[in-house]
């Protein structure tokens, strides 16, 4: 009989540890060991079903067999850079509702048509997966749907369907009952990946996992599982707009910058057109405190609303909330603001969100925020036509970021006249006046700000009416 030892496993990185500890030694994070039976045989098994490999001389591998294959959703092909890889496990995450299982039903579809796939709901009945799959144009032939939570009936079901293709939604619903854990818990979610990535390698089989992420990632979720996957998609949006945001953030077959963008409507998802017009669609310029940033998201040049508040608080430490833009980068911002341009937002409550939920991860988008904080702070609106793009350094000046030129030709096309950038941008109009800026109070000053937002020495003022915010910044 195979011995077995208890180790404890943190739920958010994956690191073992022999012992119990309030804290992961390897991330950091707190109350995230759990204990969990290791089989000492579990490795040997795992060999097995793999099949041992004698080493071949690199020039004898077939390079074919690691090929990508078209899925015929063209937004996540690009994403994928070309398609699935027989035989690759693939894990997409989102927050639930966010529309993963349409997401997946549409490429079991458009994969059927070539060849048998085996969709399993382990959350729905068949018949809700059928009415969704009526929706979606999405009833094809060989699409083959299981409603079972059982591992080892998933697996009989391949034997029995001999799919190119198997959807698995979600991870956290499945179960192996050799594993004596509840379903859902750590052991379960882990165990079952492994066993689904020794199916894929053993029979090439692809595979894909739909897993479920809270907003706080705490679940036993793909933080977890990205170890063991191939392929980390992630799929984001703000549930009240129909934009979704398909990344690869992990990807054993190729790059993984790429973006991919869904507009969720009533038949289904369907691939975007023109991204920044429909982030734009309902933005009233006329609102101080919102600003237009033009960023490059994977290869795609996009506009992005900014909008930022500043109010008076009524705590000791005013609230800082970011969301689409990271909550360090916003402190620094403010820092930079306060100590080079004199814009001290301190007492106030700061609010920053992107529109449309989407995640603006790169500088260039710096001083289109700081634009937002001060249009806010100071209750004057900026030019509707004006958009910005640049990163702020530490000591006030404005930095170059990619790509400028095809950042101003997306901003020309959607109707856009003005543009601030870093001085050292080398540009040449693309239709808009550009405006070359050496430091943030330039810019300030470029977009018509209030000199006295830029100028005065007593910015920061805890007042909640906006024309007195304005006058304290004075
Ligand atoms: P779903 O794919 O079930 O999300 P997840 O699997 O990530 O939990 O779909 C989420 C939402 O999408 C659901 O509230 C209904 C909506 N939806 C549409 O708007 N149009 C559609 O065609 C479908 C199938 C769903
Ligand atoms: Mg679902």
């Amino acid at each position: 009989m195979a011995r077995s030892r208890t180790v404890h496993r943190c739920s958010e990185c994956g690191a073992e540890s022999p012992q119990w500890s309030g804290r992961c030694p390897g991330c950091g994070e707190w109350n995230t060991l759990i204990e969990e039976v290791d089989r000492a045989g579990a490795g040997k098994l795992a060999a097995r079903l793999c099949g041992r490999q004698p080493p071949r001389p690199v020039a004898a591998v077939d390079a074919h067999d690691g090929r990508a294959v078209a899925t015929g959703v063209a937004e996540l092909d690009r994403v994928l850079g070309g398609g699935l890889v027989p035989g690759s496990v693939t894990l997409l995450g989102g927050e639930p509702g966010i529309g993963k299982s349409t997401l997946l039903l549409m490429v079991a579809a458009a994969v059927a048509r070539r060849h048998p796939v085996l969709y399993v709901s382990a959350e729905e009945r068949a018949e809700q997966v059928r009415s969704r799959a009526e929706r979606l144009q999405a009833v094809v032939p060989d699409l083959w749907l299981l409603s079972e939570t059982s591992l080892p009936a998933v697996f009989a079901a391949c034997d029995e369907v001999q799919p190119g293709l198997v959807v698995v939604d979600s991870i956290q619903t499945v179960h192996d009952p050799d594993l004596e854990s509840a379903p859902g818990s750590v052991v379960q979610v882990r165990g079952c990946a492994h066993r689904l990535v020794l199916e894929a390698k053993s029979s090439g089989r692809t595979v894909v996992v739909a897993g479920h992420v809270t907003k706080e990632g705490n679940l036993a979720g793909p933080r977890l599982l990205e170890h063991v996957v191939d392929t980390v998609l992630t799929f984001e949006g703000d549930g009240h707009h129909a934009l979704r945001l398909l990344r690869a953030t992990k990807h054993r077959f190729g790059a993984t910058g790429e973006l991919g963008l869904f507009q969720m409507n009533t038949d289904g998802l369907a691939a975007v057109a023109d991204p920044s017009a429909l982030l734009l669609e309902d933005r009233r310029a006329d609102i101080a405190g919102s600003a237009v940033v033009a960023t490059i998201d994977g290869h795609r040049p996009l506009l992005v609303e900014v909008q930022a508040l500043a109010h008076s608080s009524s705590l000791s430490f005013p609230r800082r909330s970011a969301h689409g833009i990271d909550a360090n980068r916003l402190e620094l911002l403010l820092a930079v603001l306060h100590a080079r341009c004199a814009v001290g937002l301190g007492p106030l409550d700061v609010f920053v969100s992107t529109v449309g939920g989407v995640r603006l991860g790169e500088p260039g988008v710096d001083l289109g925020v700081c634009l937002a904080l001060v249009s806010a702070a100071s209750c004057a609106p900026l030019a509707g036509d004006l958009v910005a793009c640049g990163e702020g350094g530490l000591g006030g000046e404005l930095r170059q970021v990619a790509q400028i030129p095809r950042r101003l030709a997306e901003a020309a096309r959607l109707g856009f006249r003005r543009a601030i950038v870093p001085q050292s941008a080398q540009v040449d109009g693309a239709g808009l006046d550009v405006v070359r800026v050496a430091t943030l109070g330039d810019a300030l000053r470029a977009a018509d700000l209030p000199p006295a937002a830029v100028e005065g020495g007593r910015a920061g003022v805890a007042r909640s009416d906006g024309a007195q915010a304005a006058a304290g910044l004075r």
